[in-house]
């Protein structure tokens, strides 16, 4: 091997590699791995084999052209996009050869001419080394001649700075060590060597994710601080749900032994990555049809996010309307330590109590009580009381300790108490966060409640005056309109499949949500849509072909079809009363094809001509769920892990269409049929723009389908046409209860005795029977199958409550679903009424989860208008 630069013929690729931009690979060309004895040239690719990673040297894009170093890229991104670099500290220079190889003794080096510029150190003497790239942007190196292959060595356990679907970030506590998944920012954009910033779990194993910075002097400070893993979501996070991503954090922290670890699995392997930015800011984007970038989430975002911005014992609140300084003060019952010590202004040491704490527990005028802040990020080092199982319990449990500063309850977290100092604590925006209660002397409490109180009276006098006047007012109003003959605006018209929630969110986030909604509508514009020519989807479908025909939905008809290329796919051919502008039909399109979720059917384009509208979408092999459950002879397909899988899938992509996508949808006819699954049996929810699409009139789309689907409305829709958010949380309940007896709702109509799935389910389940609700062929498995099947019957019982208020929201559902640890509110009986009184309103969830799982709950719900 005198030339290391040998191009293997395996490698011949005609492929002109330019150095600051990734130009599409010719993938059939190209090989995924590189055996021992061979290595890859400055011009060489190394192609996964589906064409969604690469392997290659690069110069960083602004980066000094003279440094290249051997990377992984996106092969489908439009601009360079480096997961992994192995040389980042050593790049070779681009004025001599360079290459890597796999060695002889097991390693994968980095040449520059014959000198190694960097290895993998791996020697190994099983022989026969290969290094592969996989799909999932993997880099593996395996060893040994014969099946199965040793695994060696892989990037994914030597990260840089991107975490990708499929790895981990691990917190490995086994014997005795601790070794960690780090990972480590670039320098700059077009620097990939160590830059400042440090992205890894907690050593302590308190689960949370930490990013550290490198200051000047060498020290290590923490930066950011992700709070505790709560099912869905991060504690210190506010808004989108990383669980709808799959994100989990896997093992349990209360080992102090063992291994915990976060994964994450998105749509497609290649469609997200988490990066930890040269400037601090962790990232997740997404992976457009076009190619481009799209930030999904990020942190942190303003200073008060950053870690402990305001010192200890005081509250950091971003300020909206200033220059966007962090707003800081002390928490209730502290005050700035000596100003003129250390200068006013200058939070760095935080705050400190005015009165010190009496610390007698109990009652009389000398104890100590709590000041609630509600809607905290909460703070550091934390103790988690998992033995405590209320918020009472949880409080006294904090009275009773003379070293316990304050405490938290809620059903996502269970019971968390802390020590004197209370360190990082960030109020958020928008009502968002937990409510935190610090211990304080009782007399300060007092002073407190009486001003409290007088509030209280005099806003209750205001709320009495501004309700009559706005009484009359609207009675003035109603009676112009009569005069008129206003009946309703048309944007009313082609509004109400938005979320009322949407309104009420822009309050709920600021100005600031505001604009990303018009960002939203704008990059709509931009993303290119596929738009398939009419006769293109004809011939695929054999010119829309009885034998062809899927099903056929409210909407229209859905046809299997073959692309020329031979890609299978569903064609779902509108009826053509959608009421809307061809503009309008492919914007709602375009918007739709934005929503992008592993649990959601994806959309692959559309065609438009003349009347026809037609929608492509990715083709399922397993057809729908309702082929499965109610086919006897599939049914015992379905184990209860599968059955379980599919429930949790559903919940994600309904808290993904409610909550965390741009559009926040209400599906409006969750079912079944409407349930695709793929290969893998992973459920994905189809339909789910319908709603926009056709507008506020689906009533007159299809009469038949309303009545087809009656059984998954709630009493609500069904009677009055209201719908929210929470009649698909009704539906899903439907959904759910179906999945775990294997019974189909309508099955019950004709039975003597029961009026429906609901009735029977809590027939069975009041009366301490739930199991029997359980399909036999689940049953029969046995085991904690059973329990967990139980939980999710009580689950679905509290979702199918008569009232919409009763109901939970689904990030409530979503949550309780991951954990089995927290305790369920008891559901009212189904009574089949609809009146929604305040009283009913009250004590079924407690602190924050009411204030949200109510929040969309009064009934400005949207009415349906015939037209
Ligand atoms: C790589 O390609 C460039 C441009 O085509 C060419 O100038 C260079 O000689 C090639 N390098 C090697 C090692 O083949
Ligand atoms: C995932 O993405 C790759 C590259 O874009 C694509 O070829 C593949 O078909 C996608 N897989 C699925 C399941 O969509
Ligand atoms: C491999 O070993 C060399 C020499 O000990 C060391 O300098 C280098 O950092 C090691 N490489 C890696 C990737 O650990
Ligand atoms: C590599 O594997 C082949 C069989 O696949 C075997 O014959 C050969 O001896 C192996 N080489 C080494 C060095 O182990
Ligand atoms: C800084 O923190 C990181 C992550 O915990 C750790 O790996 C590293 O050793 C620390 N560095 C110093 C200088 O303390
Ligand atoms: C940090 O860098 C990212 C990516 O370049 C950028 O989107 C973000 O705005 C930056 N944040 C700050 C605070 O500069
Ligand atoms: C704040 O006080 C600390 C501690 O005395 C000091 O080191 C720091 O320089 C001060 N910062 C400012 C901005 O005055
Ligand atoms: C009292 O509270 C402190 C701080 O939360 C904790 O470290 C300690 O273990 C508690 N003591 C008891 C007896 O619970």
């Amino acid at each position: 091997m005198a030339h290391h630069a040998t191009i293997t013929t395996a490698l011949l690729v005609a492929f002109l590699f330019s150095f600051s931009f990734f130009l599409h690979a010719d993938v059939a060309a190209a090989a995924s791995t590189l055996s021992q004895g061979q290595s890859l040239g400055a011009n060489d690719t190394l192609v996964s084999p589906g064409g969604s990673f690469a392997l290659a040297f690069f110069t960083p894009a602004g980066g000094d052209p003279s440094r290249v170093y051997l990377g992984v890229m996106y092969a489908q991104a439009t601009e360079q996009t480096v997961p992994w670099v192995a040389n980042r500290d050593a790049p070779v220079s681009a004025s001599s050869a360079y290459s890597a190889a796999v060695t002889a003794s097991g390693d994968l080096r980095v040449l520059q001419g014959d000198s190694v510029v960097w290895s993998t150190n791996t020697s190994s003497t099983l022989g026969n080394a290969t290094l592969t790239l996989s799909d999932s942007g993997n880099l593996q190196l395996t060893a040994g001649g014969e099946q199965p292959t040793v695994v060696i060595w892989q990037s994914f356990e030597h990260p840089t700075d991107t975490f990708l679907p499929g790895m981990r970030i691990t917190l490995d506590r086994s014997n005795g060590g601790v070794r960690r998944t780090l990972f480590t920012s670039w320098r700059s954009s077009g620097d990939p060597a160590t830059g400042d910033f440090t992205l890894g779990q907690d050593p302590l194993g308190s689960a949370q994710l930490y990013i550290w910075r490198q200051t000047t002097g060498g020290e290590n400070a923490t930066y950011w601080r992700s709070g505790q893993w709560a099912n869905t979501n991060f504690v210190g996070v506010p808004w989108r749900s990383l669980y709808v991503y799959g994100f989990k954090l896997n093992g349990d922290p209360s080992q102090s032994n063992g291994v915990i670890y976060y994964t994450f699995n998105a749509y497609n392997t290649s469609d997200y990555r988490f990066v930890l930015n040269p400037n601090g800011t962790e990232t997740c984007y997404m992976l457009l049809n076009t190619g481009e970038w799209e930030t999904v989430w990020s942190q942190p975002t303003t200073r008060c996010q950053e870690y402990n911005t305001c010192g200890a014992n005081a509250a950091c609140s971003d300020d909206v309307s200033g220059d966007g300084q962090p707003v800081c003060s002390c928490l209730k019952g502290f005050e700035p330590r000596d100003p003129a010590e250390y200068g006013a202004g200058n939070w760095t040491q935080g705050c400190v109590r005015s009165v010190p704490l009496s610390c007698v527990s109990g009652g009389g005028g000398g104890g100590d009580g709590f000041a609630e802040f509600p809607g905290m990020k909460l703070p550091n080092f934390a103790e988690w009381g998992s033995t405590v199982g209320d918020a009472d319990a949880c409080k006294q449990s904090c009275l009773g300790n003379c070293s316990c500063g304050g405490y938290s309850y809620s059903t996502g977290t269970g019971c968390l108490t802390w020590g004197q100092e209370l360190v990082d604590i960030y109020k958020f925006p928008d009502g968002e966060g937990y409510d935190l209660f610090v211990k304080v002397p009782s007399s300060i409490l007092d002073t407190g409640s009486k001003t409290r109180r007088w509030i209280a009276v005099v806003i209750v006098v205001v709320v009495v005056l501004l309700a009559a006047c706005g009484l009359l007012l609207w009675k003035c109003r109603s009676r112009i309109k009569e005069k008129l003959g206003i009946v309703g605006s048309r944007d009313k018209k082609r509004l109400p499949t938005l979320l009322p929630l949407r309104e009420q969110r822009q309050d709920f986030s600021g100005p600031k949500q505001q604009s990303d909604h018009q960002e939203e509508a704008e990059g709509g514009k931009k993303c290119e849509l596929p738009l398939f020519p009419l006769e293109m989807v004809a011939a695929a479908t054999d010119d829309f072909s009885a034998a062809n025909k899927l099903g056929e939905g409210g909407f229209g008809h859905v046809y299997k079809g073959t692309l020329p290329g031979g890609e299978e796919v569903a064609v779902k051919r509108l009826s053509r009363s959608s009421g809307q502008g061809l503009e309008e039909f492919k914007n709602e399109v375009i918007l739709i094809a934005k929503l992008q979720h592993r649990n959601l059917v994806k959309l692959l384009g559309c065609c438009i001509q003349g009347e026809e509208k037609i929608l492509v979408y990715e083709y399922m092999p397993n057809k729908s769920l309702d082929a499965f459950l109610f086919d006897p002879a599939r049914r015992g397909l379905l184990d209860w892990k599968t059955r379980f899988h599919i429930i949790e899938g559903i919940a994600r992509g309904l808290l993904y269409l409610h909550r965390d996508s741009r559009l926040r949808v209400v599906h409006r006819d969750l079912k079944a049929s409407n349930i695709l699954l793929d290969r893998d049996m992973n459920p994905k929810i189809s339909d789910f723009g319908m709603a926009r699409i056709f507008g506020g009139d689906q009533n007159q789309v299809n009469t038949d389908r309303v009545v087809g689907t009656l059984g998954y409305m709630s009493p609500e829709y069904a009677m009055e046409g209201l719908f929210s958010v929470r009649s698909d949380v009704y539906s899903f309940g439907i959904l759910v209860l179906e999945i775990v007896s294997g019974q189909k709702n309508s099955s019950f109509h004709h039975m003597e005795g029961t009026i429906n799935i609901v009735g029977h389910a809590w027939q069975l389940w009041s009366a301490g029977e739930g199991e029997r609700l359980v399909d036999p062929a689940v049953r029969a498995a046995g085991g904690s199958a059973t329990e967990v099947a139980l939980r999710c019957v009580h689950m679905a019982l509290l979702c199918v409550q008569d009232h919409a208020c009763d109901r939970p929201d689904i990030a409530y559902v979503a949550m309780a679903l991951g954990s089995d640890s927290s305790v369920l509110p008891r559901p009212k009986p189904p009574t089949f009424t609809l009146q929604c009184t305040s009283s009913d309103r009250d004590g079924l969830f407690e602190g924050r989860q009411a204030d949200e799982s109510y929040s969309a709950c009064d009934l400005t719900v949207t009415m349906l208008q015939g037209r």
